[in-house]
């Protein structure tokens, strides 16, 4: 299934799947329930949508980059996974052929790189090949007709070894799905192409890559990479399918690069921004928080031109002092250069290609400069239990305003020396208690710093939400789109996992995906019924006689000339619904109503089963001003009316 970008094209796809809705509808307001009034008065505003009210939220967790969105198949490509063995490598010899392999602490192809795979053929000929075979992340997705392009560095000793033979084998039967060779090595570091080519063959994650030599000898590799199509064909890019569903979410901003992985659990294991840029064989690599090692492929250009690819904003979190093992550094000189490197940043993102760091960017292949708004100061900093985290943002804050007095700064937790213009707030809940608590933001000041909330969830459903999740998650989002002209900014997190066993650490995560496909969780249709239904304006209405679960929003595209009223159903019974628009002149004779339903809360979609639970449209007769509707147990609802 190919997500488009919106979700009025995303319906018609997937109409069929959800025929139990239309037990529901204008003329059976079931016997017994009683219907509640929604009074809407068109046209007047009670505060502005923030335009940024929805966004994206993303770290190195649960393989979101490497065995995730970024391309890349080969797992271990540089040999630094684990320093003992060469893990995720194994070494292959066809009957009458031996090898060994080991890794080797004393040679790699750059400073960055120093480790790499040696390779031992002690008996080996054209017809009896020898070499390694690396498993990906749970396999490599392996598609037909599909051109993968790959390289790797490699020397060899003195002996002659011949060429390498690079291919795709099937792991079940054994197949040779694509196959090349690459012209026998020189004795020095040297990268070397190359292109595999799949014919008519099926869809399959189930294949490893395997690199062979036909003469006895001695190989070394490292950096060995392969990638599929990218999204907008980005070299060093972002797998396809993925970015298509973060497409149809519409979202405004990027928060990056973290989370606990800006922080590291160590000082020295922080997201160090000047290891992840320029070409990969300069990089290193870290030591993530999440219990594996990140390549640093997706580095911090590449956030930025993720960023470019879906027109999102970046939301820049530079590293503040602390991470997550409780190490931080005080506020005063020793945190000064902490400091420079987040200016640094800063002009390696927006500043142009003629200031020190924006050559660095169009040396990287980047001259336009990137819009830059928003810099959050750190991470959840609530947890730096020694309380330098005032001094700490007051040292950033007055460095960066200095020299970019346009910049709007975001504190994680609320500090009393500076006046921070934004607070993160963070909400990991269970449904029930975001249905206690979609009125959190009403009577928060509308005169003091705004609010992100940059990390938010339900957490029911595992390794993706279920339908109780989602029902959450939309009447937590009622509240946050009522509040937006306080609300400005909002991400949902962790947004991606990978669902093989060993692929997340946690618990409840957005978008699911293996080696091949990827699925949303209702969860996620829940994010782009809003975010593509956000409007500019909350609009004054007022609702009477719904049951307690009952939640909704109403804004207005004053651009479209659309009414969007989303009305969440959590209960388990039908709510029947009087609609009146006050003050509209002129209103369509239809509506139309987008619907996600499940028959029970603890319904989900899985990598199995991912399209148990989608949106489905149809349309609503609007008579005058008025329309009733009644809205199916567990369903989240977005009406659009055509208003003026
Ligand atoms: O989203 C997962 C983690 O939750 C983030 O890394 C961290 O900021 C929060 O504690």
């Amino acid at each position: 299934m190919v997500l488009r970008s919106s979700v009025a094209r995303i319906v018609p796809i997937l109409a069929l799947f959800s025929l139990t809705l239309r037990a529901y509808g204008q003329e059976q307001a079931p016997q017994g329930t009683a219907t509640a009034l929604l009074e809407v008065q068109v046209g007047k505003s009670t505060a502005k949508v923030s335009p940024m009210l929805y966004g994206l939220m993303t770290e190195e967790i649960n393989h979101s980059y490497d065995g995730g969105l970024y391309a890349e198949l080969v797992r271990n490509r540089t040999f630094q996974d684990d320093s003992n063995k060469p893990v995720f490598w194994t070494v292959v010899q066809s009957s009458g052929a031996r090898a060994s392999i080991a890794l080797d602490k004393s040679t790699g192809p750059s400073e960055a790189l120093p480790v790499s795979l040696k390779l031992d053929v002690q008996k080996a000929d054209d017809t009896h090949l020898a070499g390694v075979e690396n498993e990906g992340y749970w396999g490599f997705g392996v598609r037909p007709n599909t051109t993968y392009r790959g390289s790797f560095y490699a020397k060899a000793g003195n002996e002659a070894t011949g060429p390498v033979t690079v291919t795709l084998v099937n792991d079940y039967s054994g197949e040779r799905t694509a196959s090349t060779t690459v012209p026998a090595l020189g004795g020095d570091w040297k990268q070397y192409s190359f292109e595999l080519k799949t014919s008519d063959v099926q869809s399959s994650s189930a294949n490893h890559l395997m690199l062979e030599v036909g003469h006895p000898g001695t190989v070394w590799f490292s950096l060995v990479s392969l990638l599929p199509p990218t999204y907008d064909d980005r070299p060093n890019g972002n797998r396809i399918d993925l970015m298509q569903k973060l497409a149809a979410m519409r979202p405004a901003f990027l928060r990056l690069p973290g989370g606990n992985y800006l922080e590291g659990n160590h000082i020295d294991e922080r997201f160090e921004w000047k290891k992840t840029i320029g070409p990969l064989v300069g990089r290193p690599g870290h030591e993530g928080p999440w219990s594996y090692r990140s390549s640093d492929g997706m580095g911090l250009l590449e956030f930025l031109e993720w960023c470019e690819d879906l027109h999102m904003d970046p939301v820049l979190a530079v590293y503040a002092g602390y991470s997550l093992r409780g190490e931080h550094i005080d506020p005063g000189p020793q945190l000064q250069p902490f400091v420079e490197s987040a200016l640094e940043e800063i002009e390696y993102v927006s500043g142009g290609a003629d200031t020190k760091w924006g050559a660095v960017r169009a040396r990287n292949g980047h001259p336009k400069a990137f819009p830059l708004t928003y810099i959050e100061v750190g991470n959840e900093d609530w947890f730096d239990k020694s309380g330098s985290y005032d001094g700490r943002f007051a040292q950033f804050y007055d460095a960066i305003k200095k020299k970019y007095p346009k910049l709007q700064l975001i504190a994680t937790t609320p500090v009393k020396s500076r006046t921070p213009d934004v607070i993160d707030d963070h909400f990991y809940k269970r449904a029930d208690q975001f249905f206690d608590d979609t009125h959190h933001y009403d009577k928060t000041s509308r005169t003091g710093p705004k609010i992100f909330v940059g990390e938010w969830a339900t957490m029911e459903g595992s390794p993706t939400p279920d339908f109780n999740a989602a029902l959450g998650d939309a009447a937590w989002m009622t509240g946050m789109e009522r509040n937006s002209d306080v609300v400005i900014m909002s991400s949902y997190a962790p947004l991606l996992a990978n669902v093989n066993p060993g692929g997340w650490q946690w618990r409840t995560n957005l978008i699911g995906y293996d080696a091949l496909n990827s699925y949303g969780s209702p969860s996620y249709y829940a994010q782009v019924m809003f975010g593509t239904h956000i409007g500019d304006q909350v609009v004054a209405s007022k609702l009477e006689g719904a049951g307690p679960r009952v939640f909704y929003s109403a804004t207005q595209d004053s651009a479209k000339g659309r009414l969007d009223l989303k009305v969440v159903n959590a209960s388990s019974t039908p709510q029947a619904m009087d609609i009146s628009l006050q003050g509209a002149s002129n209103v369509g004779s239809t509506a139309t109503l987008i619907s996600l339903s499940a028959k029970s809360p603890r319904d989900t979609n899985s990598i199995t089963e991912p399209t148990k639970i989608v949106p489905v449209e149809s349309s609503v007769q609007v008579m005058g001003t008025h329309l009733k509707q009644t809205f199916a147990p567990y369903s989240i609802n977005v009406i659009e009316l055509p208003v003026k």
